[in-house]
């Protein structure tokens, strides 16, 4: 569900018209919902604590929301709010979720190359858990704790090879990818750490991949975690908690909508079968996704002698690169669509390479130079994938509550694009 809806033939965003926003900021733009964040959140962890899943000392399950779908400090604030931990994979992120009032103990580090400066800096922010993904990047964490006069507190992430389907760009949980370590290493790195002066290892994680629209993949390597906790439990070790990623899909267009929160949570419950640990999660896009839109003008309608309508929009691959990256669909809807019968359009971008096409055939109402159309489900892995390709400015966000709405990362100018590079006096 989300608060994108057409009223009297105009698409609003809670109650201010997209069109008024795309007036005042321009195009292309990313607008967000404040209430489809709030309300996605409150829904998973109403649904995972409905099944008796629980956090540190029996309180809510730690909902650290995946920074890297969208890290807009306005979002990650708006989220904080309602209690959610942070999921980060540099120093960046880690910065970001401190400015947006996250607590270092609800934020959690992951990523497989993270840097001995980064790590420092997460152990000196008292992030809640290292996510350690091989056995180089641990002894580098206790190198630096050590060198900090502390421990790290590690989590081992295991890679549980299964295969969780959807795009092989997106798949992290087969053991050919780089992520995490086998279940016997992770064995053995975990016994390793609890005798490390600058480790304590406090648990373990699995994160198999993005836009899983099936359970059973992840019901299949949660219960091989489970099986691990018992292991390491019986070798005498202490494991208080269970990180088991993201990862759930969400509806991109009409096909069979993907498992909601109500039957994730209840899979784990069914799946976990009352094992007593703290747990935690690393949703990004279940929460984000459906909640922002890219608003964009069309340019022109060009059309080819051969037939092809090319609808030429001022939005372009730097700044929605799902489509050319891993052949994603986005929705898109005219913001006033037009009567008529459905034209069959091919949307491109104005960036010179053919990857810069939107969608290919697809039948739209009419379209004229002028209108405005929005990307649906835009709201992750959207504005942060976005770039300067072809010198087009950073696409700015504007953030919705009610009938309020600001920008939360304006354009930049010409000039401060140029302003960033210097150039030698040898030249
Ligand atoms: N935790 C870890 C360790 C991850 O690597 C990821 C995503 C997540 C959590 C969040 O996963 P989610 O709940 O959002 O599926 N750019 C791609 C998606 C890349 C996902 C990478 N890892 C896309 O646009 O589809």
């Amino acid at each position: 569900m989300n608060h994108f809806e057409l009223r009297d033939g105009a698409l609003w965003c809670e109650d201010v018209s997209l069109a008024a926003i795309a007036q005042e900021v321009g195009t292309p733009v990313y607008v967000y919902s404040s209430a489809t964040l709030e309300r996605h959140y409150t829904v998973l962890r109403d649904a995972l604590v409905a099944e008796g899943i629980r956090g540190e000392h029996g309180g809510d399950p730690l909902i650290a929301f995946a920074v890297k779908a969208n890290s807009n400090v306005a979002v990650l604030k708006t989220l904080a709010q309602l209690g959610a931990g942070a999921d980060t994979v540099s120093e960046g992120e880690i910065r970001r979720a401190l400015a947006a009032g996250v607590p270092g103990e609800r934020i959690v580090f992951s990523g497989v190359g993270k840097t001995a400066d980064e790590l420092a800096f997460a152990i000196r922010s008292g992030v809640s858990e290292i996510n350690v993904e091989s056995e180089p990047e641990m002894h580098l964490a206790s190198q630096v704790a050590q060198s900090l006069g502390t421990r790290a507190t590690i989590a081992i992430r295991v890679n549980p090879d299964v295969s969780a389907g959807g795009h092989a760009k997106i798949a992290t949980g087969k053991a050919d990818n780089k992520f995490g370590v086998s279940f016997s290493e992770a064995e053995r790195l975990y016994a390793q750490a609890a005798n490390n002066a600058g480790l304590k290892p406090v648990g373990v994680t699995c994160h198999i991949g993005s836009q899983i629209s099936d359970l059973a993949p992840m019901a299949e390597a949660f219960a091989k975690m489970k099986g691990l906790v018992q292991r390491l439990r019986a070798e005498g070790l202490s494991v208080e908690r269970l990180d088991l990623g993201g990862g759930l899909g969400v509806p991109y267009f009409n096909q069979p909508p993907p498992p909601s929160p109500a039957d994730y949570a209840r899979m784990i419950a069914s799946t976990m079968g009352g094992l007593d640990v703290a747990y935690s999660f690393e949703p990004g896009r279940m929460i984000c996704a459906n909640a922002g839109v890219l608003v964009a003008e069309v340019l022109h309608i060009h059309e080819r002698p051969e037939g092809r309508k090319f609808c030429v929009i001022d939005a372009a691959m730097n700044d929605l690169i799902r489509p050319a990256m891993y052949d994603a669909y986005h929705e898109i809807q005219a913001l006033s669509p037009r009567a008529g019968e459905a034209v069959t359009y091919d949307v491109v971008g104005p960036i010179c390479e053919t990857g810069d096409t939107f969608t290919r055939d697809r039948a739209l109402p009419p379209l004229a130079p002028g209108d405005l159309v929005a990307f649906m489900s835009a709201g992750a892995y959207g504005a942060v994938m976005s770039s300067e390709y072809n010198s087009r400015l950073l696409v700015p966000e504007v953030l919705v509550k009610g009938d309020r709405w600001s920008v939360i990362r304006p354009r930049p100018t010409y000039e401060d694009m140029l302003n960033r590079e210097r150039t030698p006096d040898w030249l």
